[in-house]
């Protein structure tokens, strides 16, 4: 199994990776990952022993690099974060806040549908053009854009007058 760490780093070793933005591919000490790879293998890394939902995520920023996430739950449910939410947190941390795709995939009948919340955080640091797949692990697959799921998103111009 790949090793995993944020931010945006798939390695054996562990060590940081380098990543091209065109292709969407990851390119680092031979390995090439697509955003959907990368979203598969962060997912299985999930912490999810209440839900048995594991989800994962990938989003490629401004940079090229791609920013992974998994949902982390927690005995006191709540308390529990979204695989969006995780790639979000990495990219932030590690400087950036410009998010210019996203892949989320989860084990479902159908191509996952984002949570409220999650539309809410991917429309903070990206487009409403912004591409955005759900998928299913076998291999279903729905190409949509944050403005497609955030329809009249509340936004910094609603606060103009404060
Ligand atoms: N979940 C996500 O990670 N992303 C979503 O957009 C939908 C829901 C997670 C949260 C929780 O750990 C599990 O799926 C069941 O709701």
């Amino acid at each position: 199994m790949l090793a995993l760490h944020v931010p945006g780093a798939f390695t054996p070793s562990g060590k940081s990776a380098s990543v091209t933005n065109s292709d969407q591919m990851i390119k680092n000490q031979g390995i090439a990952m697509s955003l959907k790879d990368a979203a598969t293998a962060v997912r299985e890394n999930a912490h999810a022993p209440y839900s048995n939902f594991k989800v994962g995520a990938a989003i490629r920023a401004a940079s090229g690099t791609v920013y992974v996430g998994c949902n982390v739950e927690n005995v006191a449910y709540p308390e529990g974060t979204c695989a969006e939410a995780g790639a979000i947190a990495a990219m932030v941390a590690a400087g950036e806040t410009r998010l210019e795709a996203a892949y989320v995939i989860a084990d479902c009948p159908a191509p996952i549908p984002p949570c409220g919340g999650c539309r809410q955080k991917l429309a903070e640091f990206g487009a409403a053009d912004v591409q955005v797949t759900l998928a299913t692990t076998d291999g279903l697959e729905r190409a949509t854009t944050i403005g497609d799921l955030l329809p009249g998103a509340f936004g910094a111009d609603h606060m103009e007058r404060s």
